[in-house]
């Protein structure tokens, strides 16, 4: 979103990309790993479609928050493949959001989507399979952060609550039935806070419950990852009539053909980049109220709302 006339500041000299860059490794061999100990085993071309869907290309903000709020509340222990779990469940919901049957999309993180690759049964059959291999990626997150039976049991319950029918599946089919219809703002924000805002304050509160943070912060820390991720997913519906395909490396201009509702087809672009900012500022208060926001946990809520791709 190009920045606007709003109190946000911008992101001061790229520090935003040093903060994800640094992270990527770690998430990436996360992944790999639980993709060498849990895909092995998986027939073919399902497996290679696996590996496709979370290979390369996404910005692994969800990994990045899991590891970022992990360390605000004082984790020490090695969270990566935590947030390979969550990271898990994010590409599975890109390969079926992509589906003919959904959004029927042929380009995602720039290559062709994974029903585009493997076709339409290869890549319904891999996201099928993903989302156990987050379950079992998120047991083995636990167990390497020594959580113990309750710790492993909240972890796994926590992906699997914020992936469900009360989170991003709920709002994923509140959204495929809003198409052609005319909804209010409200209803637009419970569709978005289901499909997109569920995930990523699971992935916040991940990091907190991964770190053996108290109730208290773990519930700010959720706060704060609602907020962003409303507006992550109102910077979303934005860029997709502001950026062109190639910035973002999926096709742009999707919301208007498929007639979905949007916050710039409610609000207009100016209305919903304002909500996206108020929202951004609303998350990093919740931190700060907490004593727990870091200046990387406040770089990501910018990022959130002025990111490009
Ligand atoms: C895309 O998410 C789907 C939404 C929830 C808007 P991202 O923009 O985080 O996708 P990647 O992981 O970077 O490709
Ligand atoms: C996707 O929303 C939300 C999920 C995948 C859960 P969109 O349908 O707007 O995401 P893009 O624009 O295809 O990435
Ligand atoms: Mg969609
Ligand atoms: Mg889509
Ligand atoms: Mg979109």
């Amino acid at each position: 979103m190009a920045p606007s006339s709003s109190s946000i500041p911008t992101d001061p000299a790229g520090a935003i990309a040093s903060t994800l860059a640094s992270h990527r490794p770690r998430i990436d061999a996360a992944i790999e790993a639980v993709c060498d100990r849990h895909v092995a085993n998986v027939a073919q071309p399902v497996a290679d479609a696996i590996r496709y869907a979370l290979g390369g290309g996404g910005k692994r903000l969800r990994g990045v928050l899991v590891l970022e709020s992990h360390a605000a509340v004082g984790g020490t222990g090695d969270a990566s493949l935590l947030a390979a779990a969550v990271e898990i469940v994010h590409a599975y919901s890109l390969v079926h959001d992509d589906l003919p049957c959904m959004d029927d999309d042929d380009l995602r993180r720039g290559q062709p989507t994974v029903h585009r690759r493997y076709g339409v049964p290869a890549a319904t059959r891999a996201g099928l399979a993903m989302v156990p291999l987050a379950a079992l990626a998120g047991q083995d997150a636990a167990r390497a952060l020594a959580l113990g039976d309750q710790g492993t049991r909240a972890v796994v319950r926590e992906l699997m609550h914020a992936s469900g029918a009360s989170g991003m599946i709920g709002g994923q089919l509140l959204d495929l039935d809003g198409e052609r219809q005319s909804l209010s703002v409200p209803d637009l924000e419970r569709i978005h806070a289901g499909k997109t805002g569920a995930l990523l304050a699971a992935s916040t509160r991940l990091g907190g419950i991964g770190a053996g943070a108290g109730d208290e912060q773990v519930d700010a820390l959720g706060r704060y990852g609602e907020a962003l991720g409303l507006a992550f997913q109102i910077a979303d519906d934005v860029l997709d009539v502001t950026a062109t395909s190639e910035q973002l490396g999926k096709t742009a201009g999707r919301d208007e053909v498929l007639q979905k509702s949007t916050y710039p087809a409610l609000l207009g672009i100016d209305g919903a980049v304002e909500r996206a900012d108020a929202l951004s500022a609303a998350a990093c208060k919740a931190l700060s109220d907490a004593g727990i926001l870091t200046p990387a946990l406040e770089r990501l809520a910018i990022f959130a709302v002025r990111r490009r791709s």
